[in-house]
C-alpha cells in the first residue's frame, strides 16, 4: 500500500540519529562549536549595516550570487568559473553526496570524520571505508593509498574535525594525484592549518575543495560556504544541482563586504593560533590529560576516566565544550574551541580549580 511506503520511509529516517548539536546553555562561554569570537561583534555589525544598505528583500537576489562569486574569486585568486557557493559548506557537501553517492559508491574517509558528513552518508545508505586514527591521533597515508583502489569517493576534512590533524601537504597531494574517483577536500579549518590544496584544482578535474566563512571570518550564522573545482563540475553544480537562490540577500551582501577585508580575518587567525599554542601547552601540564596537536581552531584532549566530571564541572560554571567520549583507543575525549584570550583563560582557570 502506498501509505505503508511513506510510513516505512519515516520510520527509517527516525531510526537515524541525525547530526548531534551541542547542548544549548544560556549565556555560556561557548567553546563547543568551533566558532570564532576573536572577530569582534563590532566588525560583524559594520558588515551587517553595509549589507543592509545594499539589500532590498522584496526582490529575489537575482545576480547576487554572481557578484559574490566575483568577490570570492579575488579572495582565493581563482577564476569565477571555478567557484560555486552554498548555504554553508554543509549544503554543498549534502548536494554532492545526494547527487553523486549511493549505496553503490564507497566513500574512503577517516574515523572520526566530520559528523555531519557521516550522518548524511547514513541517510543516503552510502558505505564508508573509514580508516581509524592511530594512538597519537594521527593518520597513516599508506593506509589510504592501500584502500584507495576500493573506493569511488575520497572525503577528507583537512584539518580534521574533531582531531585537528592535517596530513603533510606532500602526503595529501600524493593521495589526491593517485585517486581516480571523486575527491572532496573539506577545508573548513584550512586558514588555521598549514596549507590549502585549492591550487591543485587547476590540474585535477576530479577534485573539489570546499571552504567556508563560518570559521575564519567568524560568520557561522551567515551560512555561507563555497567550493573551488573544475569549470565543468562548477557549471553543472551551479546551473543544475544548486537551488536557483541558495543564499539570502543579506548573506550575499555580508559575504561580499567581509571577503573584501581579509586582513581582519588573518589577524584573528594569527591570534587564535597563538592561543591554541597556549591552551595545548597549559593542558599538557596535567598528567591526567593526553593532549593532541591541532592545526584547527580547537584542541582535542583525552581526560580518560574523568572526562564526564570535567565536562559537567565546566558546564556548571557556564563553560560549554564538546563531550566526545571514545575515539579510537582514547575513551574520554573532549574538544575545546579556541576563543578569545579571556574566554580561554576562564576555561584554563576552571580546569586548574578542578585539577590543580
Ligand atoms: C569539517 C567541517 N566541514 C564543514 C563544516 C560546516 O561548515 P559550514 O558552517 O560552512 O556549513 C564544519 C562545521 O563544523 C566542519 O567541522
Amino acid at each position: 500500500m502506498k501509505k505503508n511506503w511513506f510510513e516505512d520511509k519515516v520510520k527509517k529516517f527516525s531510526s537515524i540519529g541525525g547530526y548531534q548539536k551541542p547542548e544549548l546553555i544560556q549565556d555560556a562561554v561557548k567553546l563547543d562549536s568551533n566558532e570564532n569570537y576573536v572577530i569582534s561583534k563590532q566588525f560583524q555589525n559594520d558588515i551587517l549595516s553595509s549589507a543592509k544598505k545594499n539589500s532590498d528583500i522584496r526582490e529575489y537576489p537575482l545576480g547576487g550570487v554572481e557578484r559574490l562569486i566575483a568577490t570570492i574569486s579575488e579572495f582565493v585568486k581563482m577564476p569565477s568559473s571555478m567557484i560555486g557557493v552554498g548555504n554553508g559548506s554543509d549544503q554543498i557537501l549534502d548536494l554532492i553526496l545526494s547527487n553523486f553517492a549511493s549505496s553503490q559508491t564507497k566513500v574512503l574517509t577517516s574515523n572520526p570524520t566530520f559528523g555531519f558528513f557521516e550522518e548524511r552518508c547514513k541517510l543516503y545508505d552510502v558505505p564508508l571505508i573509514a580508516i581509524p586514527f592511530l594512538d597519537n591521533m594521527k593518520l597513516d597515508i599508506k593506509d589510504f593509498l592501500k584502500q584507495s583502489e576500493k573506493a569511488d569517493i575520497l572525503y577528507l576534512d583537512s584539518p580534521n574535525n574533531p582531531t585537528g590533524f592535517q596530513f603533510t601537504k606532500n602526503d595529501l597531494q600524493k593521495l589526491v594525484k593517485s585517486f581516480d574517483g571523486l575527491i572532496i577536500i573539506d577545508e573548513a579549518y584550512g586558514e588555521f592549518g598549514e596549507y590549502s590544496l585549492a591550487n591543485m584544482v587547476k590540474t585535477q578535474e576530479n577534485l573539489i575543495v570546499v571552504q567556508t566563512v563560518s570559521k575564519s571570518f567568524g560568520m557561522a550564522g551567515l551560512r555561507l560556504g563555497y567550493f573551488i573545482a573544475s569549470k565543468k563540475f562548477t557549471t553543472a553544480f551551479m546551473n543544475v544541482l544548486q537551488y536557483p537562490y541558495p543564499l539570502s540577500t543579506l548573506s550575499i551582501e555580508s559575504g561580499i563586504e567581509a571577503l573584501q577585508k581579509p586582513t581582519i580575518m588573518r589577524n584573528a587567525v594569527d591570534e587564535i593560533k597563538t592561543e591554541r599554542k597556549r591552551i595545548i601547552e597549559t593542558l599538557k601540564n596535567y598528567d591526567s590529560f593526553k593532549v593532541f596537536d591541532s592545526k584547527a581552531n580547537f584542541v582535542l584532549f583525552d581526560a580518560h576516566g574523568s572526562y564526564k566530571r570535567v565536562y559537567s564541572a565546566l558546564t556548571e560554571q557556564g563553560i560549554s565544550i564538546r563531550k566526545l567520549g571514545k575515539i579510537g583507543d582514547h575513551d574520554g575525549c573532549l574538544r575545546v574551541t579556541i576563543g578569545t584570550k579571556e574566554m580561554n583563560s576562564k576555561f584554563l582557570l576552571a580546569i586548574r580549580d578542578l585539577l590543580g
